[in-house]
C-alpha cells in the first residue's frame, strides 16, 4: 500500500523504454532490467558514456556529477549522467552519450 512508486522511463527516439523506482539511478534500474538504450560505462559517475538529456519529467540527483563530463550550461539545459540520476516523475529522455557516435562512426567505417 505504501510501496515505492514506479516511473516509466522512455526513449523517444529509439522506442525503448523501462521502469524505474523512485529515486532509483535510471542506468542502474536499467541494467538490473536487462533493457538497453542508454550507454552503460562505469556506473559511477566516472566516464561520462550515459549522458542524456531529460525532455520531460522531473529527477533528483543520486551523487554528484563531475563537470568534466555535464557543464554548468548542459546541467541547464536539463543534461545529466543517467548513473547519478533518478527519476521522480514518468520521464522522456534523449540520448546524449558518446558510446552511442562511436558505434555509429564504426558503422560507417569500411
Ligand atoms: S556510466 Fe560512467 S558516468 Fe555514467
Amino acid at each position: 500500500m505504501f510501496g515505492i512508486p514506479t516511473h516509466s522511463i522512455a526513449i523517444p527516439a529509439t522506442g525503448e523504454h523501462f521502469s524505474c523506482k523512485d529515486h532509483e539511478a535510471l542506468l542502474a534500474a536499467m541494467v538490473k532490467l536487462g533493457r538497453r538504450g542508454i550507454p552503460v560505462g562505469c556506473l559511477n559517475g566516472g566516464c561520462g558514456v550515459c549522458k542524456v538529456r531529460v525532455l520531460k519529467g522531473s529527477v533528483v540527483a543520486t551523487g554528484p556529477i563531475s563537470r568534466a563530463h555535464v557543464s554548468q550550461e548542459e546541467a541547464d539545459a536539463n543534461i545529466t549522467l543517467a548513473c547519478r540520476t533518478a527519476p521522480t516523475s514518468d520521464l522522456e529522455l534523449e540520448i546524449l552519450g558518446k558510446m552511442k557516435k562511436s558505434f555509429l562512426a564504426q558503422c560507417s567505417k569500411p
